[in-house]
């Protein structure tokens, strides 16, 4: 066990400098800090210190293979971290920086080696949120996060989801309170003509299109059989403590699920957006909210809600893959046990 720092920055107006500055002081000494970002919380390192990188790795229990974002502050860093970009990069990074987009590209070995685990390419982004950019000024080195959770684990949205995670392993936690966008950055694969899509998240396709035309996306994302390109995706992943089940179809369909598993004698929880909460009953439902974009927010804390001494299974809404949907149905069709199409 070692002794987290937490400092609570929710409240400041202008941001707590001197919390920020001691953080950044710890990523520099080879410690890790956690920190805030728009989309979830992050568990950072010196990217440049391979023994700093490795504390990562120890505190989350993460398979040595797959590789983590290095995170900077400005576009003239990312620069440095690598080799060439092809054009259509330098509009995606006009229009999407900072926010919510991971780029891979071809590493130039400026960080260290476990960072990419061995990979000749090297994720990158720029967060935008006001903390992680202080940090990340202050500590002026790249700094390598994945999400601030244990291995296998919803990612956190908020800091005591990163406290219940990694409390005694980490040496800070910067609370910046909950973090809004809710789902993980897209990652995509710039080192080919045409971009592809990785891991969907913050940014969706439509806006990707939008601005470099077609975008693909990794068959490994939608084919079990097809080996995913990004490492990351491989594994089972987001996992809330009790089995979840994933229904499509309406309310009553739901319903009858629920009830199909109360005859059984099994303790329900239930996932759902507004408009069908509203329509449920007899049953323990948490709203996940009225749109895609506030259920996206929403809906780590909603995985983590649910505790073993409660429920004995949740039960989960299947919700439209428009837009930010993609991503929240990725997160969820890994996160089930079992899904009811
Ligand atoms: O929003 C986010 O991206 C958050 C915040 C903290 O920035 N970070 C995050 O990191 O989600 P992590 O490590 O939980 O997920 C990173 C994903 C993994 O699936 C990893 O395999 C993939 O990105 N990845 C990283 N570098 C890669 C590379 N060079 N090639 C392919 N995939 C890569
Ligand atoms: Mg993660």
């Amino acid at each position: 066990m070692i002794e987290t720092k937490r400092w609570n920055i929710r409240n400041d107006q202008v941001y707590n400098k001197h919390a920020i500055e001691e953080a950044a002081r710890l990523l520099k000494s080879g410690k890790t800090v956690a920190f805030p970002t728009e989309t979830v919380y992050g568990l950072g390192a010196d990217a440049t210190n391979e023994a700093a990188v490795a504390k990562i790795f120890k505190a989350k229990g993460r398979p040595q293979d797959n590789p983590l974002i290095a995170h900077v502050a400005t576009v003239e860093q990312l620069r440095r971290l690598v080799d060439n970009l092809p054009a259509y990069v330098e509009n995606l990074i006009n229009v999407f920086t900072p926010g919510p987009l991971t780029f891979v590209l071809k590493s130039n070995g400026a960080c260290a080696a476990n960072v990419t685990a061995g990979l000749s390419t090297i994720g990158v982004r720029i967060p935008d949120h006001p903390v992680a950019h202080k940090l990340l000024q202050l500590a002026d080195v790249p700094v390598a996060a994945p999400s601030a959770n244990v291995s296998g684990r919803p990612s956190p949205t908020n800091a005591e989801h990163v406290w219940e995670d990694l409390h005694g392993k980490i040496a800070g936690l910067l609370d910046g309170g909950p973090t809004g966008v809710g789902v993980e950055s897209t990652v995509i694969d710039c080192t080919q003509d045409i971009p592809i899509i990785l891991r969907p998240g913050g940014v969706t396709k439509q806006q990707l299109e939008s601005v470099v035309g077609t975008v693909m996306i990794d068959p490994g994302l939608a084919h079990e059989k097809e080996k995913p390109k990004s490492p990351g995706m491989k594994y089972r992943h987001y996992s809330p403590e009790v089995p979840l089940m994933l229904v499509a179809g309406t309310a009553a369909r739901i319903q009858a699920n629920i009830d199909e598993q109360q005859i059984k004698g099994n303790r329900v929880g239930v996932l759902a957006s507004e408009q069908v909460a509203k329509q449920l009953h007899h049953v323990e439902v948490r709203s996940l909210g009225a749109n895609l974009h506030e259920i996206a927010s929403n809906l780590y804390d909603g995985l983590r809600a649910f505790k073993q001494r409660d429920v004995d299974v949740i039960i989960c809404e299947a919700f439209s893959e428009d837009g930010i949907g993609q991503a929240v149905m990725n997160r969820l069709k890994k996160a089930a046990s079992r899904i009811i199409r």
